[in-house]
């Protein structure tokens, strides 16, 4: 936790725990913090596997790069800077969901390892999971799905990741996904295996 600006400031205490609420949701919170270029799937992946675990009765919730950006993140560009104040706040509200028992998605390119591991820092050890992304920059500017590669090529858009500021790709991911030839009902299976196997769908024992 970075020191606060405020110096008259105390903790307060809730009278309900982190147990109790995951026990009353049946799972374990946890942020999925899919990283990866633009267009790489990270948005489709977390959508349809937030459907496909809240139609199992679990509560999940996607904090998404251009949504967040339309309202908490609004006054962020895309500077080296502003990516890492996005990133920082995203790390903070995902922890209040994951504290709230919420399996989190998270849908940001987050390009700088730093910021990454920043964010794993603040959390429990078990409450991050680094999901890489993993499409090839051809296979990206070839969806091309918003049109941005093509406005990057020809200098319209600056500091675009892939092409004129860098993405830096996980080096100890928790699970890499291959979008260059994996669908997305496999990309989401293999989400919902991996909470499976470790335990996130089933609530804490008492
Ligand atoms: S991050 O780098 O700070 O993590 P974030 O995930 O919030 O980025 O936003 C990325 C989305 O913003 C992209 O999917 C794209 O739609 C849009 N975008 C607009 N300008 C840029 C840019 N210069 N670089 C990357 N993405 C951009």
């Amino acid at each position: 936790m970075s020191d606060p600006k405020s110096s008259n400031i105390t903790w307060h205490e809730s009278h309900v725990d982190r147990p109790d609420r995951e026990r009353l949701l049946g799972q374990r919170g946890v942020t999925i913090w899919l990283t990866g270029l633009s267009g790489s799937g990270k948005s489709t992946i977390a959508v349809a596997a937030e459907r496909a675990l809240v139609d199992r009765g679990r509560l999940s919730y996607v904090l998404d790069g251009d949504n967040v950006r339309h309202g908490l993140n609004s006054n962020l560009g895309f500077s080296p800077e502003d990516r890492s104040e996005n990133i920082r706040r995203i790390g903070e509200v995902a922890k209040l969901f994951t504290q709230a028992g919420v399996l989190v998605f998270t849908s940001f390119i987050s390009p700088y390892r730093s910021d990454r591991d920043a964010v794993r820092a603040l959390m429990d050890s078990g409450d991050f999971v680094e999901i890489y992304v993993d499409a090839s920059l051809e296979t990206c500017e070839g969806r091309d799905v918003k049109g941005l590669y093509k406005k990057a090529r020809a200098g319209e858009i600056p500091e675009f990741t892939g092409i004129s500021a860098p993405y830096e790709e996980p080096e100890r991911p928790e699970l890499v996904i291959d979008t260059n030839r994996q669908s997305v009902e496999e990309s989401v299976a293999q989400v919902v295996s991996y909470l499976e196997e470790k335990g996130y769908l089933s609530p804490p024992s008492a």
